[in-house]
């Protein structure tokens, strides 16, 4: 039998200790490890299985979630990998979280998957995890909790779902679910061709097939060194994304022997290179916010002013919906990831680990040269000269906004307007298709109340409908400003994330109706063309009272979730010291 020396401390680094690390659920280390074993034995397993590296693995599978509808053969496939390189997996589940079957948000549910995945990592013997997510917010809830777990962790992303084909046009989910159901809406298409499209949006298992949030965490992820290389592109249901997963298997016995933990590869050069890598493929809003929150984990801050610079000097080189042409297995089949890191290689932190062992520049060199495509452009012809997002500032957001100019319309990113003001999702939805709605295409749509706090969670209903009488007039895009966040896979001229919401008192709380709005994407600013006088007599007038709930999950989210600009983690689960900074370069 196995000694009964189950302390932690210099022995922690040798390497794998199974299932003796050193957890105590009864007081005496060598009972409680003589129990685990017994009752694991009860599973059938042997001695010689359990003297082996053991490495945990998430199953995120749920009837709830198509977009881990792979799981069981990934599960199989990640399985194999590690017992081909001699491990013994482990799965064990997970809170599940997708988009569409997440009430309020999923944003809500983002920070209890990240405290689940942290807590079962660090209570249950494993020696390396590997995180299967794919949909939105799992990557980053994986991403976060292993991140305050610290142990070696590797991600394996699900991957994005086939295009589907509607009336000989390729359409996939969801920037052709917002395009067709726009063309509902303002009666372009009847009831059953939106029936017939339905059918098709979603072609296969899979996450969104554009660059929504999904495929930017996918790319963010590989850009953080936390994927094998190539781990982002390849189609969920494809040939490419089991040998993924049986690779990633492997790696994570690895990673357990070299007992090299996360704090090794999520340093700040691994999130500058994420948020260069977002800016360059047009990525998702969301991610800034998912990035924020994996860096705070780590006590790494990164700073909205950093990121807007960097956005001043990324070129947009990906050519995918919503800002391009493409989908997610086009950009499989021009090499992925690979293709783009080659491009972008100037502006990267080289010297970052990854999970391999090897520096990200080393992995570049590894992929070699590239071939003839044309979804990642070369750096010197961008689709977008600058990055895809630009931070705003100004009285109207002292905290921060975001704007996705590579989806916006160049028209409108000089404008000033009229406010027009919904004080909540209740008010927009009774009064946005009314004709007695007072807005013409030049005004400005502000919305209130769907920031951390105010919805809660933060909802993706920063993308405000066009209201009905402009849409059926053929307005396309009109000036949008809220507190709350977007889908990676929407489009149009939209100021998200204004900070501070307005349910804790921010200024947007005091916008009018009739008040004069001033955007200048050029001049980075977002303004309220209200005096400071008026602005403070107003919040007197009408102070806030923040939202509260009385028990559960809701009454600790509303008590401790942080604003947008610090990753509207709670604030309990940010790293007690901030140990870095910036991740930028001079
Ligand atoms: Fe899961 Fe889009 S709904 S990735
Ligand atoms: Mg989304």
């Amino acid at each position: 039998p196995h000694d009964h020396d189950d302390s932690h401390g210099a022995d922690a680094a040798k390497g794998p200790e199974g299932l003796r690390k050193g957890l105590t659920n009864y007081g005496d280390q060598g009972f409680s490890l003589f129990l685990r074993k017994a009752f694991i034995k009860g599973a059938g397993y042997s001695d010689d299985a359990l003297d082996r590296p053991v490495i945990g693995i998430t199953n995120t599978g749920s009837s709830y979630n198509p977009c881990h509808g792979n799981m069981p053969q990934l599960l199989e496939a990640v399985k194999r990998g590690i017992m081909l390189a001699g491990g013994l997996p482990m799965d064990f589940p997970t809170i599940s979280v997708h988009e569409s079957f997440s009430a309020p948000t999923s944003m809500y549910l983002r920070n209890l998957m990240s405290m689940d995945t942290e807590e079962l990592v660090r209570a249950q013997p494993m020696d390396a995890v590997v995180l299967i997510g794919g949909c939105d917010k799992t990557v980053p809830a994986q991403l976060m909790g292993a991140a305050s777990a610290g142990i070696p962790a590797i991600q394996l992303i699900t991957g994005s779902m086939l295009t589907g084909s509607h009336r000989g046009e390729r359409v996939g989910a969801c920037t052709d679910c917002r395009r067709y159901w726009g063309k509902y809406r303002a009666e372009e298409i009847d009831a059953q061709e939106i029936s017939d499209v339905n059918n098709q949006l979603v072609a296969s298992v899979g996450t969104c097939s554009v660059m929504g949030t999904a495929s930017t965490m996918a790319c963010v992820a590989e850009a953080l060194g936390m994927t094998v290389p190539g781990g982002a592109s390849p189609p969920a249901v494809t040939a490419d994304r089991i040998r993924i997963a049986e690779q990633t298997g492997a790696q994570a016995v690895a990673l357990a022997r070299q007992g090299l933990t996360i704090d090794r590869i999520l340093t700040p050069a691994a999130f500058e290179n994420a948020l260069r890598v977002l800016l360059a493929i047009g990525g998702s809003t969301n991610g800034i916010v998912h990035l924020t929150a994996i860096a705070g984990r780590m006590g790494i801050d990164i700073d909205l002013a950093g990121l807007d610079r960097m956005g001043r000097e990324t070129p947009v080189l990906l050519d995918l919906k919503p800002s391009g042409q493409h989908y997610m297995e086009d950009f499989h089949a021009a090499g992925g990831m690979a293709t783009l890191l080659r491009e972008l290689k100037p502006l990267l932190r080289l010297e970052a680990l990854t999970v391999t062992g090897r520096t990200l520049g080393e992995e570049i060199e590894r992929a070699g040269d590239g071939f003839a495509q044309d979804v990642v452009r070369p750096f010197d012809q961008p689709i977008y000269p600058q990055g895809g997002l630009a931070v705003l500032r100004g009285n109207l957001a002292p905290g921060g906004a975001i704007i996705k100019q590579s989806a916006a319309d160049p028209r409108l990113m000089e404008h000033e307007g009229r406010a027009v003001v919904f004080e909540n999702s209740a008010d927009l939805a009774n009064r946005i298709d009314s004709d007695d709605l007072d807005v013409t295409a030049d005004d400005i749509l502000v919305l209130k109340n769907i920031g951390p706090k105010g919805a809660p969670g933060m909802p993706e209903a920063g993308y405000i409908p066009i209201p009905r009488k402009l849409a059926r007039a053929g307005v396309k895009d009109i000036v949008r400003v809220s507190d709350g966040r977007m889908s990676g896979t929407a489009f149009g001229t939209i100021v998200l994330h204004v900070t501070p919401e307005a349910a804790v008192g921010g200024p947007l709380a005091h916008v009018r109706n009739g008040d004069r709005i001033r955007l200048s994407v050029k001049a980075r600013e977002i303004a309220l063309l209200v005096s400071d006088e008026e602005l403070a007599k107003r919040a007197a007038e009408n102070p806030v009272v923040e939202p509260t709930a009385d028990r559960g999950y809701r009454k600790l989210f509303l008590q401790t979730v942080t604003q947008a600009d610090k990753g509207v983690d709670f604030d309990f689960l940010r790293a007690a010291k901030t140990t870095g900074k910036a991740p930028e370069r001079d």
